[in-house]
């Protein structure tokens, strides 16, 4: 199946067949990559037929990549390709609107790509916990590709996330607990249930799905770097998929020679493991107890690929830090009133951070950036209608 050529270890770099499917590294249980010969496609004439290829078809989205993805057919729903907004305010700052998303978020690119491997794999049951938008997404894309989706989520999760879900037809589990919760479930019962397992970095293709994102922010910025990327964090997998994406476009030789961009990694103060391990020097992060946050997407009190994300934060210079959710409710009212763009809490969060860091002078005003809106806020009227006071019956403002 070229090019997809195997996979390999994220932890003890040992090559794993890519002929049957995977999980996790059977020797370590670290979390494969998926690896491709690049070599036939280096050099700036492959780069220049993405455009080409995509304005021959009425939507490629993230397709326009497929010849650095998996040659298989792809279960698509117009994943991708979301808009890159400069902001009104700050001339060198772009918002990656991902809430344009099928499902209302840039799950749907990871979900995307897995379910069409497991399409291509021939399974018939996928299962995954999730803080929400990831189970939205699989229950669209196992509808769209006639696979059963078992969804395990917390209980109090966005309404959208749960009303989707059961529109699509999706098996759904309310947990009295987090993500992290879910995923023991999860993993108790997939032998008996005969479920394939799509948890965050335990399965390699939603990540393969989100370097998508990558490769579309430098190619919307003329196939050349930013000086950083804002990316609000739970499980890690947008900031672990993109940093693959900028090592391939350099071994292609499709992105301007220069440095890599600074990766930011923003959570909240209510859940943030990966702040804490960043600031403390560890390699790996704690469990965070008693979670609590409506930034519902950054509620994983421990990411199974912490490490990974947290070597990516300090080699490019980067750094994670937390906002609270009324430093982030304030941002989201920033943006809606004066962007007219209303965010989700998690890219609020990244806005938020903006403010942050270069009041801190951290960044400079100069420095362009890109702030990824990982969802739509239309997708979280009620939390964010709970944060606001607002309620039924509506009060004139
Ligand atoms: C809207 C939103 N933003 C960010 C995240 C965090 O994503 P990741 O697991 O890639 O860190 C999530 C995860 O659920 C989410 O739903
Ligand atoms: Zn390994």
């Amino acid at each position: 199946m070229p090019p997809f050529h195997h996979f390999e270890c994220s932890r003890c770099n040992q090559d794993v067949p890519a002929d049957t499917p995977q999980t996790i590294c059977p020797q370590c249980a670290g979390s494969l990559y998926v690896r491709y010969d690049l070599r036939p496609l280096a050099g700036t004439v492959g780069r220049d037929a993405i455009a080409k290829a995509a304005a021959a078809v009425p939507w490629a989205g993230m397709w326009r990549y497929r010849s650095v993805l998996p040659e298989v057919q792809p279960v698509t729903l117009g994943e991708g390709w979301t808009p890159m907004l400069p902001s009104r305010r700050h001339p060198n700052v772009f918002l990656k609107e991902e809430g344009a998303n099928p499902t209302g978020t840039f799950k749907a690119r990871g979900l995307a790509l897995a379910v069409t491997m497991a399409k291509h794999y021939g399974f018939r049951k996928l299962a995954v916990p999730s803080a929400g938008n990831a189970a939205g997404a699989l229950a669209a894309y196992a509808a769209a590709a006639g696979i059963e989706a078992h969804i395990f989520m917390p209980r109090d999760v966005p309404f959208a996330n749960y009303v989707e879900a059961v529109a699509y037809g999706a098996n759904v589990t309310l947990v009295n607990g987090l993500i992290s919760d879910c995923g023991r479930i999860v993993a108790e019962r997939k032998e008996k249930e005969g479920w394939f397992d799509v948890s965050t970095l335990k399965e390699p293709f939603r990540v393969e799905g989100k370097k998508t994102m990558g490769y579309e922010l430098v190619e919307q910025l003329g196939w050349e770097y930013p000086d950083a990327v804002f990316y609000p964090t739970g499980g890690g997998v947008g900031l672990i998929g993109m940093w693959k994406a900028f090592a391939e476009l350099e071994e292609l030789g499709w992105v301007r020679p220069g440095r890599k961009p600074r990766m930011i990694a923003i959570q909240s103060t209510g859940c943030a493991p990966v702040v804490r391990a960043f600031e403390q020097g560890a390699d790996v992060s704690q469990m965070w107890q008693n979670a609590a946050t409506f930034a519902a997407g950054l509620r994983v009190p421990k990411p199974y690929g912490d490490s990974i994300m947290l070597k990516i934060l300090r080699e490019s210079g980067g750094v994670a830090l937390a906002l609270s959710d009324a430093q982030i409710l304030a941002s989201l009212r920033d943006w809606a009133r004066n962007e007219g763009i209303f965010l989700s809490p998690e890219g609020a969060a990244a806005t938020a951070a903006y403010d942050d860091l270069l009041a801190a002078g951290f960044l400079k005003a100069e420095d362009r950036v890109v702030l990824f809106n990982t969802g739509a806020g239309l997708k979280y009227t009620d939390v964010t209608a709970e944060a606001m006071g607002l309620q039924r019956p509506y009060t004139a403002a």
